[in-house]
């Protein structure tokens, strides 16, 4: 009785697993899709938080309502923190729980000299999307013995304010961005 039990449990899980929508959850470690697809998530979950710290607090506190203001200086300044500021210490924060993935808002003409490019694929991904509008870029590259898949996206000037900020800057290296320009670009860095 107790044999019948279980084969008729075991029965039931087997046909239970090979139904198409659960046999997936037994080969969660399995990769179910590409790299490139899960870099492009990323970069869309963290540009659009951006965006939403962008429009929905700076914006909205500091242009429309007027109650606060955006400062490099915010400790100082008792301010919001600039939203590049935001995602660096975000990015940080990643970096302290995991070695797996990394990512950075990197640019050949840093205001903070820890944006620059290190690497040849991240100077090469940098000048890739600023000479290739509208386009990502995408490579391999070793690293300490490891393979990583490495995507930049670019990272535009959609403001009048990413451009003044930046042109008038005491230390940023480039003092002509127009609007529309790529002025730096988002690595997102997964292992293969
Ligand atoms: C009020 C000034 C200000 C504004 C507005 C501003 N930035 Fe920045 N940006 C900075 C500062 C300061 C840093 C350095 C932050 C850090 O410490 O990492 C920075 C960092 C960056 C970086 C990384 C490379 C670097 O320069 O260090 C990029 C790329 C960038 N900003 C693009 C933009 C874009 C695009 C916009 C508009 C959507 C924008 N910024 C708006 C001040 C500004």
């Amino acid at each position: 009785m107790l044999n019948t039990r279980k084969t008729l449990i075991a029965t039931g899980l087997a046909s239970l697993l090979a139904l198409p929508g659960l046999a997936g959850a037994a080969d969660a470690d399995k990769p179910m899709f590409t790299p490139k697809q899960m870099t492009d998530w990323l970069h869309l979950v963290m540009s659009s938080d951006r965006t939403v710290y962008t429009r929905m607090i700076v914006n909205r506190l500091q242009n429309k309502e007027k109650v606060i203001k955006a400062s490099e200086h915010f400790e100082d300044e008792k301010a919001l923190v600039l939203p590049a500021q935001m995602f660096r210490f975000g990015a940080e924060m990643v970096g302290e729980a995991t070695d797996d993935f990394s990512y950075s808002l990197l640019s050949e003409w840093p205001i903070n000299k820890q944006n620059a490019p290190r690497t040849p694929v991240e100077k090469e991904g940098l000048a890739f999307i600023a000479a290739n509008k509208g386009e990502n870029f995408y490579a391999t590259e070793e690293l300490g013995g490891k393979t990583y898949f490495t995507a930049v996206y670019a990272d535009v000037a959609v403001a009048p304010a990413c451009t003044t900020c930046h042109n008038d800057h005491k230390d940023t290296p480039r003092s002509d961005f127009k609007l529309g320009d790529v002025m730096g670009g988002v690595v997102i860095r997964v292992p293969l």
